[in-house]
């Protein structure tokens, strides 16, 4: 078993060569928003680096990010080598996603847990990403075995994103997920935690919500001695683009970007 998973970790890594850096994005609770992070952050990054960022969308259950940078519906390209193509999205982003393999946007993938890491192995090792500056991993929620699985077949990562929402059942839920990655992938591993829907841009009253309840990132950061690298508001221009697709929250996302190619320049 260990050598199986030690020959699949050697084919991803194979297939990755050409990239520089891979970063997880990753929470221990559900809908806080790690998709919306994961594709705000390629691209951001894809402003800096155009056509050389990536994202590869691991939830094959919710798969969200075709749908949030508007290229749902779009299909894969195989070359003459046999090798797909990611689907390239707004800034050139290169995006790898289960939506594209689906009929529709309503039909459910449900697989049991052996047959999705079988494919997840194939999405890992298949496809020709070319030279990257960075790839981002989109995660499934929680800590369970499925995200344990994935977690472990990713070759050397360069580092994890926590997001979480400021309310307590978040950040307990999502610090459980700070001390897998770290168990798993190291002490350094975590870059920092992103709070999500910090306040809320009220756009009738011009003032800012608490909605989910105040410093939750910071106390996060303090018990787990790691940083906040930003704080996202609920910003309704955020729900409506993304369900049109039109994903873009650079102003938020690209001090984030900066922080973050600063530390993983570091490594
Ligand atoms: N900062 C924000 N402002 C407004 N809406 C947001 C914000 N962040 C996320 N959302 C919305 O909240 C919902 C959940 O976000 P998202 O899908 O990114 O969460 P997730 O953690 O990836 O969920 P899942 O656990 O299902 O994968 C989406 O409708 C998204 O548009
Ligand atoms: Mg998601």
């Amino acid at each position: 078993m260990q050598s199986n998973l030690k020959t699949q970790q050697d084919e991803i890594a194979a297939a990755m060569k050409n990239v520089k850096k891979k970063i997880v994005v990753l929470s221990g609770k559900g809908g806080v928003g790690k998709s919306t992070v994961a594709s705000n952050l390629a691209l951001a990054f894809g402003k800096k680096f155009p056509g050389k960022v990536g994202i590869a969308d691991l939830d094959f259950s919710g798969p969200n990010i075709a749908k949030m940078l508007g290229i749902e519906g779009k299909r894969v390209e195989v070359q003459e080598n046999g090798k797909p193509l990611p689907v390239v999205g707004p800034m050139g982003v290169k995006v790898v996603s289960m939506a594209f393999f689906l009929e529709t946007t309503s039909t459910p993938v449900v697989w049991r847990g052996p047959i999705k890491m079988k494919a997840l192995n194939q999405f890992l090792t298949d496809f020709d990403w070319g030279p990257l500056e960075i790839l981002i991993f989109d995660m499934p929620p929680g800590t369970g075995d499925e995200a344990i699985s994935i977690m472990q077949m990713l070759p050397d990562l360069d580092g994890v994103v926590i997001v979480t929402t400021p309310q307590e059942v978040s950040t307990l839920d999502t610090g459980k997920s700070l001390v897998m990655s770290r168990k798993m992938l190291g002490e350094e591993s975590v870059l920092g935690i992103i709070e999500n829907m910090s306040v809320f841009k009220c756009p009738s009253c011009d003032t800012e919500h608490s909605l989910f309840g105040e410093g939750g990132g910071e106390k996060m950061a303090k018990d787990f001695n790691s940083e906040v690298l930003g704080q996202i508001p609920f910003d309704l221009n955020i729900r409506v683009n993304e369900d049109k697709g039109l994903s873009e929250a650079f102003d938020y996302f690209s001090p984030i970007v900066t922080k973050l190619l600063a530390k993983l320049n570091k490594k």
